[in-house]
């Protein structure tokens, strides 16, 4: 229905309602859950449940009158968007300036439908509008049953006949009830990503948010948790995981409402961004995510990655390939020579790719540091005289792939780019430029800078078609927020930035459906399910000490599948190389260390786990995801991934703390496998000459290795241990 003909039916609609002004029920139920709406009788559309669903969907009507209505503003507080300027006086999802400058909005049902998009998905659409101002809005229940995940966004449109501003533009408006809320939030740094904080919500407003343009999960990961009545823990407990799908200024207000209920209001930040929206236009937001489980966080996580794998993640459910990087072993200083070598590394170690990191570009300011070249895009002649095309043929030469690292979204001020075209660069006119490692970001907002972007990377593949990889960096939020494109509508910029960086990133999809590319930013900065529609992978952190990456690979878990997670082994730490590949291995290995340095038996040990990760690599990045033993709380990590079909689990242990005597002492018991099923254990990744305490001839039942389990028996001897549990 195009926008002229769906306000022409409005009123025709209204009159329906008014003549029938009974109470509606709109429910929404997956595999264990129900959201259950209901547009009452004088249209405003309210939440009226969130929980486990009902036998008997009729029951649903029973709702209202077993909560009850305690007073006349509680419908306001559980209305579906929540409008601002009329009667709700709490945290609005819409807030909106009409052409005529009135700031009123109370928006009443319309019409609702539900279309079913496939077996297991089904798409919810309810239509309210403004009885005085021509403003409509849509909102968007997309609904997988198996996976309990509802995707919810809105479209508003000005149906007026000038400009309208939007002064708040949610996604979602969700409304929970329980005796009390837990909020488990993310914050972080360079090296410190995904560092958990639980707390009870009190009332008033938590805000959780991003300000950084370009790279929200940096300082304030979007990602987050609720738990209902008390803190979830692995497998108990109600728990809902929410995030909103943008990778820039997100904010997300969780509300605790006088009547002790939690809202939930999540979308683009509003900051700096009263948005406008002229006569006829329409505005979409993008969809926040969610997922309730009763059975704790491991279960919320499992649906999660299903959903992620099958519905989201570019190729969730293809392969990966895997890499030497030259980052930490050369970073800018290598020739075609030492190059040359590391692709004979490459071959030697068994991996299928070699991936050139930053520093091959920029001639008039080579890229020999952070400080010069970015925005160049030409191989630097004194580095690479014959190009990256005879790099990509060397590559094949020696029968491996070839990936190349990009940074396309910024510009060195010591560039050409920034020479011819100091008007693409997002900087104050009349102020100092400040930087973020020696660097600015590109005005995305700018459709001439959209291609220029887009160029980029299809220049790489035009030119080498071969080229079987791309690392898309992004080592700077925006400062100096300023577009000299969008001149007098600066409001507009931080989202447009966002819509112009994914318009290049869906033609480059159009023109490279598979290509993988990994979503890297000076460490975990960015990594959002929009983004993740573009990437086949993500870089949690440049901190790759693979203690620190236990913690962190193990809280980016939660969220996104172990198929998405680039690890790599590094010589960050010094600790021993199998517990660096051991740690690497729960996700997608990867190295980053100098082949030709490493002793004999270090050699042998990580081609031989290459070899055991090509083995077992399906149960990690198909598998589901099991914690076992948390590092917060105990001094071993252990986590398990186990197949479709309960007959291959690969279980991971690891010594994270140090001190004297500390070792797993008890049996670790697993999860998911089949009780009824026969397994043996086997130790993989034995560092050669090394023995493995655990008898392979020994059968277990499922039954047994879930209720009493097995110690793996990690200690300072033996820090990682990886077993191998196959049925028989
Ligand atoms: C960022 C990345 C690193 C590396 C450098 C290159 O810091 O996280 O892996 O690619 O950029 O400059």
């Amino acid at each position: 229905m195009n926008f002229k003909s769906s306000f022409l039916l409005l009123p025709l609609a209204l009159i329906a309602l008014k003549n029938n002004a009974q109470a509606q029920v709109i429910s929404i139920e997956t595999a264990n859950n129900a959201l259950v709406l209901q547009a009452d009788d004088k249209h405003d559309v309210n939440t009226i449940y969130f929980g486990p669903k009902l036998a008997d969907s009729k029951e649903y009507s029973h709702l209202a009158a077993a909560y009850g209505k305690d007073n006349d503003y509680t419908g306001q507080m559980a209305s579906v968007y929540t409008p601002a300027g009329s009667r709700n006086l709490l945290e609005p999802a819409i807030a909106v300036s009409h052409a005529d400058g009135n700031q009123s909005l109370d928006l009443k049902y319309v019409s609702h439908k539900i279309d079913k998009v496939s077996d297991d998905i089904s798409l919810l659409t309810i239509i309210l509008k403004d009885q005085v101002y021509n403003t409509e809005v849509t909102l968007y229940y997309k609904s997988y049953y198996k996976d309990d995940v509802i995707e919810q966004w809105s479209t508003i449109k000005n149906g007026e006949k000038g400009t309208i501003v939007l002064n708040k533009f949610a996604s979602a408006d969700l409304y929970l009830k329980a005796g009390s809320f837990y909020l488990t939030q993310y914050h972080g740094d360079w090296a410190k990503e995904m560092r958990p904080e639980t707390s009870q919500i009190t009332h008033g407003i938590k805000t959780l948010d991003s300000k950084l343009g370009t790279r929200a999960d940096l300082f304030q990961p979007p990602v987050f948790m609720v738990s209902m009545d008390k803190p979830a823990t692995e497998d108990e407990g109600t728990v809902l995981y929410g995030s909103i799908e943008w990778s820039g200024n997100y904010r997300t207000d969780l509300e605790l409402d006088p009547e002790n209920n939690l809202r939930i209001i999540s979308g683009i930040n509003n900051y700096a961004s009263a948005y406008q929206l002229k006569a006829g236009e329409s505005f979409t937001t993008p969809p926040f995510l969610s997922v309730l489980s009763r059975n704790g966080k491991g279960d919320a996580s499992r649906k999660l990655q299903h959903w992620a794998r099958n519905y989201k993640l570019l190729d969730g459910n293809g392969t990966r390939l895997t890499l030497l990087n030259n980052w930490e072993s050369t970073y800018f200083d290598f020739d075609e020579t030492k190059l040359a070598a590391l692709l004979k590394d490459t071959k030697k170690l068994g991996v299928d790719m070699f991936l050139l990191d930053d520093g091959w570009f920029g001639n008039k300011y080579p890229r020999n540091g952070d400080h010069s070249g970015l925005g160049d895009w030409q191989e630097t002649k004194t580095k690479l005289p014959n190009g990256i095309s005879s790099l990509v043929k060397g590559a094949g030469d020696n029968g491996v792939k070839f990936g190349i690292w990009v940074e396309p979204e910024m510009v060195n001020p010591k560039s050409e780019l920034y020479e011819k075209h100091p008007d693409w660069v997002i900087k104050q006119p009349k102020r100092d430029e400040y930087y973020f490692r020696n660097q600015l970001v590109l005005d995305l907002s700018n459709p001439a800078v959209q291609d220029f972007v887009f160029g980029i990377v299809d220049n790489l593949f035009t030119h080498n078609p071969a080229l079987a990889y791309i690392k898309w960096d992004c080592n700077a939020v925006i400062y100096n927020a300023y577009s000299a494109y969008l001149k007098k509508d600066q409001s507009q910029f931080y989202v447009d930035y966002m819509h112009g960086l994914y318009n290049v990133l869906s033609r480059i999809r159009a023109k490279y459906p598979k290509v993988p590319m990994m979503l890297c930013s000076g460490g975990g900065g960015r990594v959002d399910y929009n983004a993740l529609q573009y990437f086949t992978e993500f870089w949690p952190s440049d901190n790759t000490d693979p203690l620190e990456r236990v913690f962190i690979q193990w809280e980016y878990s939660y969220f996104y599948p172990a198929i998405a997670s680039s690890n790599h082994v590094t010589d960050w730490s010094k600790l021993p190389i199998k517990y660096r590949v051991d740690v690497a291995s729960m996700g997608k290995l990867g190295f980053d260390i100098v082949i030709s340095k490493l002793a004999q038996n270090d050699l042998q040990f990580v081609q031989d786990a290459v070899k055991n990760f090509n083995g077992f690599k399906s149960v990690v990045w198909q598998g589901d995801q099991y914690r076992l033993l948390d590092p917060r709380e105990n001094a071993v990590a252990s986590i398990a991934y186990v197949n479709e079909a309960k007959t291959t689990a690969i279980m991971f242990n690891y010594l994270v703390n140090y001190r004297y005597d500390e070792g797993s002492k008890e049996p670790i018991r697993l999860k998911g496998l089949d009780p009824a099923k026969q397994y043996k254990l086997k130790e993989i990744n034995l560092y050669p000459g090394t023995n493995s305490g655990v008898d392979e001839n020994q059968p277990y039942s499922g039954d047994f290795l879930m209720k009493i389990g097995i110690n793996p028996h990690v200690n300072s001897g033996r820090s990682s241990v990886v077993l191998q549990v196959q049925a028989q």
